[in-house]
């Protein structure tokens, strides 16, 4: 099979590279996909889990790519909940090889069904920013309606899920991001949006929950914004600050049947708008990855037509 490879840690995404690779099996509990569309975040290519199995043993060369939509071809001994010929998206495990290619063996508990009106390419962009979103506001930030939310990043891919899911929730939103992004913000649903290079953080006054995706100098800002009880969540690893009366926690996403099938529901019924950028095919995809402008919304790649 066609698979994007990584062995340089220090090339980051310049020294991705296409290559055949022998198509993988299903182990027990697994699903092998055929994978119509996959999606990709470049700061994998920081994490160990890129790079080494959970034994920290050297696992290169490994495909990156943990988002995928496809259909599943071959189950595992032991595999349930899933069968062959069935359309599905989810999220891959960080330490096997990823869905920058033609075929995965993956967890069946990773994957949810996705409905057949819902194209593969919107179905590889939702997994990790609907989830990250999902997961921070509601499980570990526990967001009431009524609350108000600094989403840094609003435009960005998990920004503006956090802002589209924390506004039906009942939650007043400041987005924040680059002058640029002002009106993706308020159309994605922020009420209110601070342009972090020319607006003053501080006049946003108090808030009950602080998404961060952006971290240092701007996240300790944030903290000092917390009221009482309220809580920052950080996805760019473990808080640099605490709110002086309130939590501060950080996670990595997960995957999640049951909140798959929420995020694409939402997708279904026009609650939630997707944040696609680039669609490239899988030869053009370390181009893709590697772009001459700034990216605006999620790459995602259409590894069959
Ligand atoms: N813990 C987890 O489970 C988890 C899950 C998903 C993502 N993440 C991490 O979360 C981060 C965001 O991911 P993403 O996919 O949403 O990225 P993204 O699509 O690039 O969105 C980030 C947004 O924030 C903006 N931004 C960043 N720094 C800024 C600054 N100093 N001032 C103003 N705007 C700034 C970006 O603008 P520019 O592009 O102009 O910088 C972009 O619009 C990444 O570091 C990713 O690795 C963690």
């Amino acid at each position: 099979m066609k698979a994007i490879v990584v062995t340089d840690q220090a090339a980051g995404t310049a020294g991705m590279k296409l290559v055949e690779r022998p198509e993988p099996q299903a182990a027990i509990n697994d699903v092998v996909v055929q994978i119509h569309a996959s999606g990709f975040v470049p700061t994998e290519l920081a994490w160990p889990s890129t790079w080494t199995d959970r034994l920290d043993r050297d696992r290169t060369p490994s495909i990156p790519g943990h988002e995928l939509a496809g259909v599943v071809t071959a189950l595992g001994y032991g595999t349930t909940g899933l069968s062959v010929g069935q359309r599905v998206f989810g999220l891959a495990d960080w330490h096997r090889d990823g869905t920058l290619a033609e075929y995965v063996a993956i967890e069946a508990r990773n994957l949810a069904p996705l409905p057949g009106d819902v194209d593969f390419t919107v179905g590889a962009s939702l997994p990790i920013s609907g989830l990250t979103a999902w997961q921070g506001l509601f499980e570990h930030g526990r967001l009431q309606a009524g609350q108000s939310v600094l989403v840094h990043g609003a435009a960005g891919a998990v920004g503006s899920m956090v802002t589209q899911l924390a506004r039906e929730a009942g939650a007043y939103i400041i987005g924040t991001g680059r002058a640029a992004d002002r009106q993706k913000a308020l159309d994605f649903g922020a009420q209110e949006f601070v342009d972090l290079d020319n607006d003053a953080l501080e006049d946003v006054g108090g808030v009950d929950l602080v998404f961060d995706v952006i971290g240092g100098d701007i996240q300790k800002r944030s903290a000092g914004l917390i009221r009482v009880g309220g809580t920052l969540v950080s996805i760019v690893g473990p808080a640099e600050a605490r709110p002086a009366d309130g939590l501060a926690v950080d996670f990595v996403v997960e995957s999640d049947r049951a909140q798959l099938s929420e995020i694409v529901q939402r997708v279904r019924d026009g609650r939630l708008r997707t944040n696609i950028g680039i669609v490239s095919t899988l030869d053009d995809a370390v181009a893709a990855f590697n772009p001459t402008e700034r990216r605006n919304g999620k790459t995602v790649i259409r590894v069959r037509p």
